[in-house]
């Protein structure tokens, strides 16, 4: 599989569970939070993470060093989405710890709620910056 097919089935598989997710949370019970939070930061950790890594180390190293300007500063821009996003996630993480091992009560599902959407709408933003704007680049220097 080339760099840009394996950019675009990702891509795909992360929309996909983020529709999910938000389709999760606008019935999300304290019964079910804690399945919910588990599926959320088993994907952030094998998904996100390992994503992000493969932009940052197989994808966004050939931009900056072809790339104009402009292109090198969307890279850049890139990275602080990165950058923010990990954080956000690391933040849900720790609300998430917060609970463990006692359900969630209802206001602390809303708390979940609450960061989750956060990081979600994060990542829907930055993924479709990525489709618009990135594709095309890998298309341009054959990635
Ligand atoms: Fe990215
Ligand atoms: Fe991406």
């Amino acid at each position: 599989m080339d760099k840009l097919t394996r950019e675009a089935h990702e891509h795909g598989k992360i929309l996909e569970s983020m529709v999910f997710f938000e389709n999760f949370l606008k019935t999300i019970t304290s019964d079910d939070a804690e399945n919910y939070t588990v599926r959320l930061h088993q994907f952030s950790d094998e998904y996100i993470v390992q994503h992000f890594k493969f932009e940052e180390e197989e994808l966004f190293p050939a931009i900056l060093q072809k790339g104009s300007p402009e292109e090198r500063a969307f890279i850049k821009e890139l990275q602080d989405d990165h950058k923010q996003i990990l954080a956000s996630l690391a933040e849900f993480k720790k609300i998430i710890s917060l609970y463990d091992p006692q359900p969630p009560t209802k206001e602390q599902v809303k708390e979940i709620i609450n960061s989750s959407e956060a990081v979600i709408s994060q990542i829907l933003i930055h993924a479709r910056k990525e489709d618009k704007r990135l594709f095309p680049a890998l298309k341009k220097y054959k990635l």
